[in-house]
This record gives C-alpha cells, sequence and structure tokens, in this order.
C-alpha cells in the first residue's frame, strides 16, 4: 500500500491564482532551452523566443515575487524593496543626489526600508512615484516570518 504524496500546498496556491483554477496541469506553452525563470511564480527570462514567459507577460501586474525582482540590478533595469514596496527608479538614478551607484548598489531585492526612511519627506514622495507594485512570496519559497502568507 503506498501513501498519497504530500502535497505542497504553497505551491497550489501559487498555481490557483495564475492560472484560474487548474491546479493539476502544469502551464502547456514551451520553455525555451535557457529559460531560467522560476516555473512557481510570474518570473520571466530575458529570452523573447521563449512561450512559455511570453505567456506569463500578457496582463499587467502589480504583484512581484523575489524571482523577478532580483533581476532588476542594472542601470538598465534597478528595482528597489522597502518592506513589501517594490519600486523602478531606473527613470531616477541619474538624478539621485547622492549618485547612481548608490541606488544599483541595494537594488534587486535587498530591504531598503532602512534608507526610505532616513530621507526627506520631499525625498519620501519621490519614492512613491515610482513604486510598481508590492512583493509576494513565490509558491516555490519557503514561508517566512517576514513574509504574511494572508495579504
Ligand atoms: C526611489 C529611490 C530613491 C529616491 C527617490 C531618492 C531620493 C533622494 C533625494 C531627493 C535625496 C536628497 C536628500 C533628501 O531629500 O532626503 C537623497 C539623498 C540621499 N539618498 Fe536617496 N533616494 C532613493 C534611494 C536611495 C537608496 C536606495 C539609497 C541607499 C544608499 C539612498 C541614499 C541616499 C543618501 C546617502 C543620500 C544623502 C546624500 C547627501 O545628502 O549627500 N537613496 N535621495
Ligand atoms: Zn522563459
Ligand atoms: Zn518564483
Amino acid at each position: 500500500m503506498s501513501l498519497p504524496k504530500p502535497v505542497l500546498i504553497t505551491a497550489t496556491m501559487g498555481l490557483v491564482s495564475r492560472t484560474g483554477g487548474d491546479i493539476d496541469k502544469p502551464p502547456v506553452e514551451e520553455r525555451s532551452a535557457t529559460c531560467d525563470a522560476c516555473p512557481f511564480c510570474d518570473d520571466v527570462c530575458g529570452d523573447p523566443a521563449c512561450a512559455a514567459c511570453a505567456a506569463k507577460k500578457t496582463t499587467r501586474r502589480t504583484r512581484y515575487t523575489m524571482c523577478e525582482v532580483r533581476r532588476h540590478t542594472t542601470v538598465d533595469s534597478c528595482w528597489l524593496v522597502a518592506g513589501t514596496t517594490v519600486y523602478d527608479v531606473t527613470s531616477f538614478l541619474r538624478r539621485h543626489p547622492a549618485g547612481t551607484m548608490s541606488i544599483v548598489r541595494h537594488a534587486g531585492g535587498r530591504d531598503c526600508a532602512e534608507d526610505f526612511s532616513f530621507h526627506s519627506a520631499k525625498a519620501q514622495k519621490l519614492w512613491a512615484n515610482h513604486k510598481i507594485g508590492r512583493l509576494v512570496r513565490c509558491p516555490s519559497e519557503k514561508s517566512s516570518p517576514s513574509f504574511c502568507l494572508i495579504s
């Protein structure tokens, strides 16, 4: 007699929200041979010919996982995270009074909540202009105390 396989509940939840209820089948689109995108979330690879990732890109979203955020660490695409807020600061980099690199060094997901709080009220309004959404946990990640599963 064989026991039922353990089910990874968090992964199932992610698939429900992305594919609209189809929890058994993996995404059907073909991944390109070089695709390094996380299959559990909306992370996409850099290959424009990757059908699996093209299918993920169809809707504009405001929730991002670390898998996605950690790709944006250059002057060409620079994302910051402060708490659970995600910012795309690419267009601001060259105007930053403390220089481009002080921001780029903090890009890709390390928590900038402290950096945010030492800025003036005026500067914090500028940060707000660059908000693109919220950080959510990728179903492939183990739950961590800094994330709330319910939100
Ligand atoms: C959305 C992102 C950011 C925006 C819009 C922003 C904006 C600004 C602005 C307007 C100032 C002038 C002083 C003030 O008004 O507080 C400033 C100063 C400064 N910022 Fe940022 N900043 C950002 C991210 C960061 C990050 C991630 C760091 C991390 C090191 C950082 C480090 C600094 C420092 C050290 C200063 C002081 C510069 C000085 O007074 O010489 N900033 N920032
Ligand atoms: Zn891909
Ligand atoms: Zn992921």
